[in-house]
């Protein structure tokens, strides 16, 4: 037996058998220099002092809110900096969008990550010699979801290697491109149809500042605080002008008072190759948080070597818990099945409708 499945089953065994003392059998953490944290690896033993920095002075108690949302954006916008076919178009989860913030911020696609950087900036000034700023980039993003209630545990890996060059004009997604145009650039990224659908869960936890140069903080679904399952079902619900929307470039007809739909959020719901996959996660908690924790992860590596870097997960900390009624998805007040617009030929789960007259979303 190859000694790392030996261990695995040791520790598997240990687990099941509730023995209390296990470190006879799972492999001793090193004490960092710290004398307080311990980590299976000591290079993860880096991450401490920055997670304590960032949890009290970054993020502070503000919950899955502006930090959270930011953090997570700019983590993407980094990431898809990369081709599998062609090397100019980036090296991926690299830190270039800082590293050459003068130059990548000024991309259309990039409108508003100035916040993160701002944001994020004196903190990786701060910490630079002890993490990289590709790392620090995707670290940020990791803890910042540990925020929002319904995500599963983000795995995190350290040891991105910085970028030497920009990514070029054009690889991050817009909102007023087509599905198909949108899941070409992410393939071409490393990112399959499916991992698409599943990274945009991201959206249950976002809203724009810039798309209606009228309204900031304007939510994609009526539960901007939750990583929960609204966001899928609310994109799929018939749009209303007279609420506001689609006047603006990239925006969509919105079905609520105050909630801002994407064109691209919009078009991938009812598009062919995706609409099914989109619709299984409606009311499937445990599938969103299982399918966007994988395809983050994937997300996270885009461009790098996985096989170069050391596993800290465990320096995440522990994920804030949805309530099981906080998981049931329901229709907004007013809304039934007959105003969703399907293109998914399998049912629809049946819903509650929320009680109470027509809602208005207020700005995040
Ligand atoms: C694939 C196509 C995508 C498009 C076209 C798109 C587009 C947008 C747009 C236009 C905004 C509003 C920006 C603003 O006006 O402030 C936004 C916000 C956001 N997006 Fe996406 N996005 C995509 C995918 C993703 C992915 C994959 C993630 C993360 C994994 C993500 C995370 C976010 C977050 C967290 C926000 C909210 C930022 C905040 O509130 O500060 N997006 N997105
Ligand atoms: C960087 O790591 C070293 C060694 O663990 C530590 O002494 C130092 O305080 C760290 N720097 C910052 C800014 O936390
Ligand atoms: C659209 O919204 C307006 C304003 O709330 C409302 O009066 C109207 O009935 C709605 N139309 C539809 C088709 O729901």
């Amino acid at each position: 037996m190859a000694w790392t499945s030996l261990v695995a089953s040791l520790a598997l065994t240990a687990a099941f058998s509730g023995v209390a003392n296990a470190a006879a059998t799972i492999p001793a953490k090193h004490l960092c220099p710290d004398g307080k944290n311990s980590a299976s690896n000591p290079k993860c033993c880096a991450l401490f002092p920055v997670l304590e920095d960032i949890q009290a002075n970054m993020f502070g108690d503000s919950g899955c809110g502006d930090a959270a949302h930011a953090t997570l954006r700019v983590a993407f916008h980094d990431a898809i900096g990369f081709s599998q076919h062609n090397p100019k178009s980036g090296t991926g989860a690299d830190g270039s969008i800082f590293i050459f913030a003068e130059q990548e911020l000024s991309y259309d696609a990039n409108l508003g990550i100035a916040d993160a950087f701002n944001l994020e900036a004196p903190f990786i000034e701060k910490h630079k010699g002890n993490i990289s700023v590709a790392d620090f980039i995707q670290f940020a993003a990791a803890v910042g979801l540990t925020k929002c209630p319904g995500v599963l545990q983000p795995p995190f890996h350290l040891g991105r290697v910085d970028a030497k060059i920009p990514a070029p004009d054009g690889t991050v997604p817009e909102p007023f491109q087509s599905a198909q145009t949108i899941l070409e650039r992410m393939a071409d990224g490393g990112l399959t149809a499916a991992d698409t659908v599943a990274l945009l869960a991201s959206h249950s936890i976002a809203g724009a500042d810039d798309v209606d140069p009228d309204a900031t903080g304007v939510p994609f679904d009526s539960t901007p605080a939750l990583f929960d399952t609204q966001f899928y079902l609310e994109t799929l619900l018939v749009g209303n002008k007279t609420l506001g929307g689609s006047q603006n470039k990239g925006e969509e007809d919105t079905p609520i008072k105050g909630e801002l739909r994407l064109q691209s959020d919009f078009e991938l719901a009812r598009d062919p190759v995706t609409a099914c996959l989109w619709q299984a996660n409606v009311n499937n908690q445990a599938l969103m948080a299982f399918a966007f924790q994988q395809s983050f992860f994937k997300m996270q590596s885009l461009g790098q070597n996985v096989a170069k870097m050391t596993d800290c997960s465990e320096v995440i900390p522990a994920v804030a818990k949805l309530s099981a009624a906080q998981a049931q998805a329901f229709f907004p007040p007013t809304f039934t099945s007959k105003d969703v617009q399907k293109t998914c030929i399998l049912p629809l789960p049946h819903l509650p409708t929320k009680p109470g007259p027509a809602e208005s979303i207020p700005s995040m």
